[in-house]
Parts: C-alpha cells; structure tokens; sequence
C-alpha cells in the first residue's frame, strides 16, 4: 500500500503525459479541438493533483491558495476574452509559464545551490535563461498587442552589439557559475544570469512589429517549452519534460509554418526590419493614382444570386465585426439558389494562427467548405465572385508583383484573379501590414463599404427578397 502511494505521483505524471500527447493529437483538426483541450486540462489536474502526494509536500494551504490564485482569474479571463483579442491572451499566458520555469528554477538554485551536479545545474541555468526571456519578451509582447507599448517597430540604438554583450556576459556567467564549486561565490553569477536574461526578451521583442508578432509569439512559445522540459530535467519531474518538450517542439513547428506562410526566414524576422520598411511604405491611400468603385448591397446581391461559383475571402475584419454567423446564412442563400460557395483560408489571415477556421467553426460552417490557400488559388480563375469580407494583406498583389513592397514574397489569395471581386470593409484603412492594396482600384474591383456585420446582415436580406 505504501509502495503504491509512493508511485501514485509517478502513475498521475505518467497517465497526464499521455493525455498531453493525445490532447495536442486532437487539437489538430476543428471537429476534435474541443475534447483535446478538455483532455490536455484534465491531464494538468492530474499532473498537479499527483504533484500533492510527493514526499515532503506540507504546505497545502499555500499550494490551495497558489491554485485559486491562478485558477479564478485564468478561468474567468478565457471565458470572457473576445476573439480578436486571443494573441494577447496567449502571450501573458506564455509569460506565465516563462515565470514559473524562471521561479523553479531559481528556487532549485537556492535548495541545492552550486553544490548541485552539473547536469542539475546546467538545467537550472537553461530554464533560468529560457524562462526569463520567455516571461518579459511574453509581457513585452501582450503590451504591444494590448496597445499598451507601441505597436509600432522601436528602435533600439546598437541594438545587435548590446544584444551580443549581453549574451557573451550570460554566457560567460553560466559557465563561472558550472566551474565554481563554492555556492557562496557562484550566487551573483546565478542571478545576474537571471537579470541579462529578463533584459534579453525585453530587447529581443522590443524592436519588432508589425505583422511578425505572431512569430515572435510562437517562438517564445516554444522557449517557455524547452524552459519547462530542461527545469523539469533539473527537479527529475517526468511531467514537465514531455509537456515542455510538446510546447517547445509545436511552437517550434507553428514557427517554422509562419514563417514558411509569410515568406520570411525566421532570422528575418528576429533580426530582420519588417516594420520599418513596413509602415507608411506604400504612402496614402491611392497613391498609384488609381480610384476605388462602389457598389451597394442590393448590386452585390443580384451578382452573387446570378452566379455559378463564390469565393467568400474572410480576414480580421470579419473577426472584428463579429459577422461569422451571417456569412453562414448568406452562404446558405447562396447554396439554395445553385450556387458553389467555398471559402480561401489563408494562413496568417486574423490574428492568430487558426483564427479563420476557429470563427467560421463557431457558426457552424461544414469544415470541407473550407479551403487552404494551396488548394484554392487555383480555382480564382473559374470563380464568378469573390467576396472579400474585411481581408486586406492576405490579397494584396503587391506581395506577388512589387519588389519593394514589405509583403514582398508572401504567398497571397489570387483574389484578382476572378471575374468580379467585391470587397467588403469599412472604409480606406490598411491592413496590419499598413500598406495600401492595388487589388482596391483594379478595374474588376468594386468596393462594398460599411461595418461588415452590417453590411453581411443587408446582403442577407437582400438575397431573401430576390
Ligand atoms: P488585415 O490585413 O489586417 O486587414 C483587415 C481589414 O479589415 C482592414 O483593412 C480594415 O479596413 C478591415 N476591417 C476592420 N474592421 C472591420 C469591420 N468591422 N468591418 C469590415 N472591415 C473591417 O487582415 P488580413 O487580410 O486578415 O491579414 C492579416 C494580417 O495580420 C497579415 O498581415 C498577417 O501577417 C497579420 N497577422 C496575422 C496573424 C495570424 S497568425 N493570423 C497574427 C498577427 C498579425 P477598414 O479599416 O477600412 O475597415
């Protein structure tokens, strides 16, 4: 009996590392995504409840109180987060993660000091060095997103040269720390690891912007994965390295497919200046010279009724606008009246990774209808209409044709290549990337103006009196 109470920890970390696996397993598609979080949830409830019956575990209340501290205000902040607002959510999230493999880490450290074996310590100072990057450069992002720090690229003087100090000094740190065997001496070493290292994220994020957020996200994402497994190597808890090595290796895969979505190399991204060339780059609004065309509701509508194939383009101003449910029932209007609607899922349209397939899934859109950029493109050129619903950068052609252009390489929607494109959004504002679009005065183009919640409930309407 006592043996087995002695591997009930074991057995939970065991039984909620499987459920971690077959969680991010089932996250892969819409229809499963659901039960895969409930299942990865209630593996980190047993993780944390088989974490109680580790010997020498006394403080309850503290670890209750720790609980409800994090519990309350996580539960009520995902339930009543909009959806536009999820990159936020899941940067100070991230942080929070980055924070506790930083504190773990820091508190090993203070139980077994430089005393510890090297493999110990050497996980102690990667999870300090990872967490510590991965909490500010996560706190530092959610204030970017947030509107809270500048949105926009700040530059920081030297930025390369103090960021190669900086990291020469950690290095030189963690190895002083590994060498010395006195814990007396190894202690400032230790910490002013942990300082470089929360000046590090705050200068890694910092200067970027603009469209590359996401990325940046993701690869702290995947920082805080490996500051997990590596802490989870130091303290011997099984749980943590296969849940830290999951958030590491999928953050480093999401990474790698944004970047590949983006046409941008990570170093790019990192190191790169996206932001400054990207704002204000393509000047104001018609700046080519060309003019915009209206188009009012009813038009639109006799168009699409009158048409064999419809391809509806949804971007961030859907999301903003909340029209997820109308889309639905217009295509369905459509549907009945004969015609093919599909919709062109582009990668990074929205603003998280996904954003597209989460909002239509939430007004119940049959997942086949949508369809990938690849797979898509293709059939532009047979499409009568497509309908372009608060999309802006994910169709610009400047991304195919100008050379100058930030976008310049990212793989696009050929929107401009069906026979008519109506484009729906609420006035001549730019898109994340802040540039203008030609695809806006192309002579195929006519633009439908006004909140597109709105304007989606008008077309509905119109359609049903046809
Ligand atoms: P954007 O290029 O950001 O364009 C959105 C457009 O929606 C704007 O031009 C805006 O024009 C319009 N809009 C805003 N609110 C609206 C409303 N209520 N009704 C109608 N229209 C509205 O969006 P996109 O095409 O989806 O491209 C996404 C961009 O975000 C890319 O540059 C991408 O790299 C970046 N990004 C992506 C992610 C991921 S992972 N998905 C995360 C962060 C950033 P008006 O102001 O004139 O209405």
């Amino acid at each position: 009996m006592t043996e087995l109470l002695k591997s009930f920890p074991q057995l939970c970390y065991l039984a909620a590392s499987v459920l971690f696996v077959l969680g991010l397993k089932r996250l892969s598609s819409p229809k499963t995504a659901r039960s895969g979080n409930g299942l990865a949830a209630l593996g980190m409830a047993l993780a944390v409840g088989g974490t109680m019956f580790l010997p020498g575990i006394e403080n309850f209340a503290w670890i209750a109180a720790a609980v409800a501290i994090g519990t309350i205000p996580g539960w009520k902040a995902a339930r009543s987060v909009p959806m536009t607002a999820m990159p936020q959510m899941v940067s100070i999230f991230n942080g929070m993660g980055g924070a506790c493999a930083l504190f773990i880490s820091v508190a090993e450290f203070l139980k077994h000091g430089a005393e510890s074996s090297d493999a110990a310590l050497f996980g102690i100072l990667l999870g300090t060095a990872f967490g510590a990057v991965s909490f500010t450069g996560s706190i530092i992002a959610y204030g970017k997103l947030q509107g809270i720090v500048s949105e926009k690229q700040v530059r920081i003087p030297f930025q390369s040269l103090v960021g190669a100090l900086l990291a020469g000094t950690l290095l030189f740190c963690s190895a002083y720390v590994l060498a010395s065997g006195d814990p007396q001496a190894a202690s400032p070493a230790f910490y002013a690891v942990a300082a470089i290292a929360l000046v590090l994220g705050v200068l890694q994020v910092l200067p970027i912007g603009g469209a590359d957020m996401p990325v940046v996200i993701s690869v702290l994402n995947s920082c805080t994965g490996m500051a997990a497994a590596v802490t989870g190597f130091s303290m011997r808890n099984m749980s943590m390295i296969i849940a830290g090595t999951l958030v590491g290796a999928a953050g480093s895969f999401l990474t790698l497919l944004m970047c590949k979505a983006m046409n941008r190399s990570l170093a790019n991204v990192l190191f790169g200046s996206f932001g400054s060339k990207n704002i204000g780059a393509s000047g104001p609004v018609g700046a080519g010279g060309g003019i915009q065309r209206e188009i009012n509701a009813s038009e639109t509508a006799v168009l699409m009724a009158y048409s064999r194939r419809v391809i509806i383009i949804p971007g961030y101003g859907l999301a903003v606008a909340q029209g997820q449910h109308l889309v639905h029932e217009l295509d369905q209007l459509l549907e009945k009246k004969g015609v093919d609607v599909k919709y062109a899922i582009h990668p990074v349209a929205g603003r998280m990774p996904g954003h597209m397939n989460v909002l239509l899934a939430e007004s119940n859109v049959p997942y086949p209808k949508l369809i990938d950029l690849d797979e898509i493109n293709p059939e532009f050129k047979q499409a009568d209409v497509a309908l372009v619903i608060g999309a802006n950068d994910v169709v610009n052609p400047a991304a195919r044709t100008d050379r100058a252009s930030p976008i310049f390489g990212m793989p696009i929607l050929d929107a401009d290549h069906a026979q008519h494109i109506i484009v729906m959004k609420r006035g001549r504002g730019v898109g994340f990337a802040g540039i203008d679009n030609g695809l806006f005065y192309d002579a195929k183009t006519r633009m439908l103006f006004g909140d597109a919640k709105a304007t989606l409930k008008e077309l509905v309407s119109e359609l049903k009196a046809l």
